[in-house]
This record gives C-alpha cells, structure tokens and sequence, in this order.
C-alpha cells in the first residue's frame, strides 16, 4: 500500500526555513552559521530530542568506511549526528520535500555534504540497490506507514547480510486510541499505529532477528517532567521541534502526545534488530 499526498502534507508548511531561522535568532545563535548545539532543539525530530539520538547511538560499532541509511529522515539532525561522531556516510529518505530540501541547506552550513546525502522518496519503495547499507535506524517515522510489512521488508531488502537496523516508534498502548492531532498526524487517518507485540511480529516476518526491546515510557515521562520545570523557571523547553514543524497546530498536538503516554494510549519502543539472512521471512 503506498502512503497518501496528505502524510507529506501533514509535514509541510513552505517556511519552515524561514521560521527555523528566525527562531534560532530569537534563541541568539547566528542563523547563516548555526551549530549542532544551535539546532539541536529544533532538528531531532522525535520524542525526547537529541536524548534519544544519543541513546540510539551509544553501542553501536560504526566504522568510517560504513554507508548507513536513515529512513524518514526529517530535517536531518540524526545523520548529521552519526556523520559527525563516526565521521560514516549517511543516506537519509523522506518523503516530505520541503524536510529534504531544509536538511540539505543545514547539512551544507555544517560542511557535512560530502558525508550526508538527502533523498526524497518512499520508503516503502526506496531508489537503493539491494544489500548496500551496513546499518539502518528509523525514528518516529512507521506511525505514518500503513503497511509495516512493506516497511521492514524493503530496509531488510537494502541491508547487507549482519547489518543492524534500529527502530523507535510510538506503539499502540492498551489504553485506546490516543486523541489527534499528533505530532504525526491530524487525525487518526494518517495514523497507523501497532502494538509492540505487532511490531515484534511484522520485524520477525520481514527476516530481522529482534535483539533488544525498550519501552521508554518512564523515560518520556521524566523528561517531559524536566522540560516541564525548565519552563516553569522561565526557560525555553529543550525540544522544539513539533512546535517549530507544526505551529499553531502544536501545543494540541504536544498536549494529545502527553496525555496518551499517561493513559497507556500509547507506548514509545526501541527495538534493536540485525539481517541474518538474505530471506525477507
Ligand atoms: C516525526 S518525523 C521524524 C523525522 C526524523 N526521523 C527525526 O527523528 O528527526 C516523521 C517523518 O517521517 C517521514 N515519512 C512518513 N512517511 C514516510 C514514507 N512513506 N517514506 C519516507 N518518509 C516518510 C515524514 O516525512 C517525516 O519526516
């Protein structure tokens, strides 16, 4: 099943160079030379922020020589974040252009071209040959993906044998559907959310052996708290990115977000996985 125009829709806004750059004005950083601490707050674009980058990152073993894929890779911020601490490749694919093209702008002000490449594509149909990355990770992206199957069959398909592969997502919780908008989606139509006993399944299905499974709710629940104190005081929340890609439509989409995680509507995972074989199940 190919994923509808308004998934993409969802994502754009037509300024959102304009509106990072004058938020990281607003914030004192220098807009024409931002640094990795600059948009960091702004650039990971998942629960937790860069927080869960970095503990996406912390085993693994990458080599300089190693191609790593991102897959829905955003505005960027975590593949420049493995280019620049593994000094790898990284390809990254979105299907939202305006993402792409801001990624690009921000990669080439951080002189990171030549390490960082940004596709516009599908995910579920990717413009790569078979068995060519040595790793793939994907952040908050498989919410937006109706057949998950597709998904994980097509980033097995593009790793090479023993490559791992890395998911975080926001799973379906025993509590019921969360309310939209979300920071994925309007409403529950561009929503495809899974429990984590699915997902499980479907990664299984694709040919990924699982190797660790994290449930970070505590996690997301402390930090909201943190951000939560860090506003109280006067300060700036350390995660801008929904508000920033979403506008007006974020402070519903943060507060829907908060409220599942508390009711158990919804359950944020890591999954750790590896390709052991050239069969997709
Ligand atoms: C919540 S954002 C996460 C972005 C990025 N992974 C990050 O963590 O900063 C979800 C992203 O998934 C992308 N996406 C959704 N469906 C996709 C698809 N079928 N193929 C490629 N990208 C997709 C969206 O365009 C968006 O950039």
């Amino acid at each position: 099943m190919r994923n509808t125009p308004d998934i993409s829709g969802h994502y754009t806004s037509g300024d959102l160079l304009r509106r990072l750059e004058s938020r990281l004005r607003d914030d004192g950083a220098d807009a024409a030379r931002p640094t990795f601490e600059a948009l960091a707050p702004y650039d990971h674009f998942h629960g937790r922020g860069i927080e869960a980058t970095e503990e996406l990152v912390q085993d693994l073993q990458v080599s300089p020589s190693d191609h790593i894929l991102d897959v829905g890779s955003g505005i960027g911020g975590p593949a420049r974040l493995f280019a620049q601490r593994f000094q790898c490749r990284v390809t990254g694919i979105d299907l939202t252009a305006e993402f792409c093209e801001v990624a690009r702008h921000l990669t080439a002000q951080l002189g990171l071209t030549e390490r960082n490449v940004f596709e516009q594509g599908d995910a579920l149909a990717m413009p790569f040959g078979d068995a060519v990355f040595d790793g793939a990770y994907t952040m908050n992206v498989s919410m937006n993906i109706a057949d998950k199957r597709a998904f994980f069959a097509e980033i097995h398909r593009v790793l090479k044998l023993g490559a791992w592969f890395r998911l975080a997502e926001i799973a379906q919780g025993p509590g019921g559907e969360p309310n939209y908008p979300t920071p994925w989606a309007r409403t529950g139509a561009s929503s495809f959310l899974a429990t984590p006993a699915e997902t499980c399944a479907n990664l299984e299905a694709s040919g990924f052996v699982i190797e660790s499974q994290r449930d970070t709710a505590e996690a997301a629940l402390a930090y909201a708290a943190r951000s939560r104190a860090v506003v109280e005081a006067g300060g700036q929340p350390p995660h801008r990115a929904v508000s920033l890609v979403h506008g007006a439509l974020a402070e519903e989409a943060i507060a829907n977000t908060g409220h599942a995680l508390k009711e158990g509507r919804t359950v944020p995972i890591e999954l750790a996985c590896r390709k052991v074989s050239e069969s997709d199940g």
